[in-house]
């Protein structure tokens, strides 16, 4: 499939960084994934806005990338732009408030809110990514959610317009921040001052406990399946009761450690990891009649 975009572009506006032919696959954190043909990185606020609104104009798709941690991309060349917002990772503190930008690290947030004595985020210690995917997915787990301290977001719609978006209005759940198709720029956090020793030991209990449970040296995706709503069990307690830890498909493979988990032991191709997780996906079908669904994002070509 091809791929064609004016040369013209960006040439007169100074607010987006083009670069073309992009290896993705080192962006992610399960390491597979193919090229993006145009790959763009606005360096401010309103680069962003003008970097997507241009898209639209010129009717040019595009994907906006985070940290990679959550996605599952295509191999070879990809069908359309991919933004980057990995230039636009700042922190700032506001009184009481932290705005974070969409590409700030996400562990870095975390570690930062920590320093500066800041409660509420601790327990999202140990959630790889960046910001702007943590807004889209309601990051979090047992030790709460992302949005339980975001006091507003702002968003970028399709067309490159923007707006601010109250967390009275917003109705996140379990994996979705109820963004739609809304692009994360920044979000603007609500913490409550805590002692800051007390929060790094907590941080750090929860970060053991995950590092027994998980395969945190592993490439992965992390959790690949939403826990069923209609099992008692964990997704990742399901695929094991399937018999499907350890089961690999080139260099995927179904962790050994955690069943929900898979892992490329090194040259996994997306191909790979998209075949096995149709095999786990059947293992826990036929099995338990539970239809498992997909937590990552799966870019299709
Ligand atoms: N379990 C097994 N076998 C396994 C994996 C888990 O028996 O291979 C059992 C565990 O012993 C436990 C239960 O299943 O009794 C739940 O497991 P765990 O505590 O590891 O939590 P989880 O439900 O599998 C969720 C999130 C994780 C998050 C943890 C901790 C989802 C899909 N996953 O995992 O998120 O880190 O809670 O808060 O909601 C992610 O999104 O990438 C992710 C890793």
């Amino acid at each position: 499939m091809s791929f064609e975009w004016p040369r013209d572009l960006f040439e007169s506006y100074q607010g987006v960084v083009l670069r073309e032919g992009v290896s993705l696959g080192r962006l992610t954190t399960i390491g597979v994934g193919g090229q993006a043909p145009l790959f763009l990185e606005p360096q401010t606020l309103d680069g962003a806005r003008e970097t997507i609104a241009t898209l639209h104009d010129k009717e040019i798709p595009f994907r906006v990338l985070g940290g990679g941690s959550n996605v599952l991309l295509p191999d070879g060349d990809l069908p359309y732009a991919v933004i980057s917002f990995a230039r636009l990772a700042r922190v700032i503190r506001d009184d009481g408030a932290l705005i974070a930008w969409a590409g700030a690290s996400f562990p870095g947030l975390v570690r930062g809110a920590m320093e500066l004595g800041l409660d509420g985020i601790g327990g999202l210690v140990g959630i790889p990514g960046q910001v702007g995917g943590a807004v889209r997915m309601n990051a979090g787990g047992k030790h709460g959610w992302f949005w339980d301290v975001i006091h507003e977001v702002e968003l970028i719609r399709p067309d490159g317009t923007s707006f601010t978006l109250a967390r009275a209005d917003a109705h996140p759940t379990y994996r979705n921040g109820g963004i739609g198709e809304n692009v994360a720029l920044s979000a603007t956090l609500a913490l409550k001052p805590g002692d800051k020793k007390e929060i790094y030991e907590r941080m750090q209990a929860i970060l053991r406990e995950k590092h027994r449970s998980q395969p945190l040296t592993e490439k992965s995706a992390g959790c690949i399946f939403k826990n069923p709503k209609e099992s008692e069990h964990s997704a990742g307690r399901l695929i094991e009761l399937a018999g499907m830890k350890g089961t690999n498909i080139g260099d995927a493979e179904v962790s050994r450690k955690h069943g929900n988990f898979i892992i490329n032991r090194g040259a996994a191709r997306s191909k790979d990891v998209f075949e096995l997780i149709g095999l786990v996906r059947e293992a826990v079908k036929s099995k338990f009649d539970i239809e498992l669904e997909l937590e990552i994002d799966v870019w299709r070509v």
